[in-house]
């Protein structure tokens, strides 16, 4: 039977940490989030990050553009956060509504502000191995299995999704960490048998019911990135818990896996934005 993964209690962990480490600054870090139109996800997220940010003691501001706002006012104002001295991360929500384009938008932060680690820049650093940022959610994984003392070195890992957000970069991490990485997506024929060599399964796809347990090898760690809503509307991953639990060694619940992970990593990121802006303020 699958160990469950607390990603809640290491969340908080991490957060106290982050709180600790911030109240040595000069000033607190301070983080401006700006959500663009009101899709309901969306909305729950920004109020995390929020509620986050009262836990680290950082500063926080929220900017809740119409979605009738243009692609320019949204420039201007990522512009004048960049230029702010208080200021050292910026995170646009995403997804933007329609005809908002996204690329010019992550193009826009000021790389070293850019604590989602979507910038071209950050993600360059990232792909070389010189990361200044972690990505968010891929960053909360690789702390998870460092908590649990599972050691990606020399392990199969397998990568469900291929999103910008989340299976690429983990990829990255993964293939950092000496793991012998294989990333599948909705054009992979054999995802099922290729699923089933991992000895850590990490899924991203957003698909209810995807990762049966015929997929998943006897003793893996299963990794659920996902945040679906099954048929009663209940919040689930991509993983058939109860196929998977009894042949796992280790497993991510949903809620209370990687999601606060997630937001502890932003908190975190926000930490490392504030310590670098520091040293070159007056
Ligand atoms: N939308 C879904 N995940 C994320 C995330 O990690 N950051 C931002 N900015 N938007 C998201």
């Amino acid at each position: 039977m699958a160990i469950k993964m607390d990603g809640l209690a290491l969340a908080k962990k991490l957060k106290e940490q982050a709180r600790e480490e911030a109240a040595q600054l000069r000033r607190r870090p301070g983080l401006a989030v700006i959500i663009v139109g009101d899709n309901p996800a969306s909305r729950v997220y920004v109020n995390s990050k929020r509620k986050d940010c009262e836990e680290c003691d950082y500063y926080s501001e929220e900017y809740a553009l119409p979605e009738t706002s243009s692609q320019q006012e949204l420039l201007e104002l990522i512009g004048e956060l960049n230029r702010r001295e208080d200021i050292d991360g910026i995170l646009v929500q995403l997804p933007l509504p329609r005809g908002f384009c996204e690329e010019e938008v992550l193009l826009a932060i000021d790389p070293g502000k850019d604590v989602d680690c979507f910038h071209p820049y950050n993600v360059g650093k990232l792909t070389i191995g010189q990361p200044v940022f972690q990505p968010c959610t891929p960053g909360g994984v690789m702390e998870l299995l460092k908590e649990y003392h599972i050691d990606p070195a020399g392990k199969r890992c397998v990568v469900l999704g291929r999103s910008n957000i989340v299976g690429k970069p983990m990829a990255m991490l993964l293939l950092h960490a000496h793991g012998t990485v294989t990333v599948c997506h909705s054009r992979t024929p054999d995802m099922k048998e290729i699923a089933a060599t991992a000895d850590i399964l990490v899924s991203a796809v957003g698909q209810v019911g995807l990762v049966t347990g015929d997929m998943v090898k006897e003793g893996a760690v299963v990794i659920d990135v996902a945040m679906n809503r099954n048929a009663e509307g209940k919040l689930c991953g991509d993983v058939v818990v109860e196929e998977v639990e009894p042949k796992a060694s280790y497993l991510t619940p949903v809620p209370g896996g990687v999601g606060p992970m997630t937001r502890a990593m932003l908190m975190l990121n926000t930490l490392t934005a504030a310590k670098n802006h520091l040293k070159y303020l007056k």
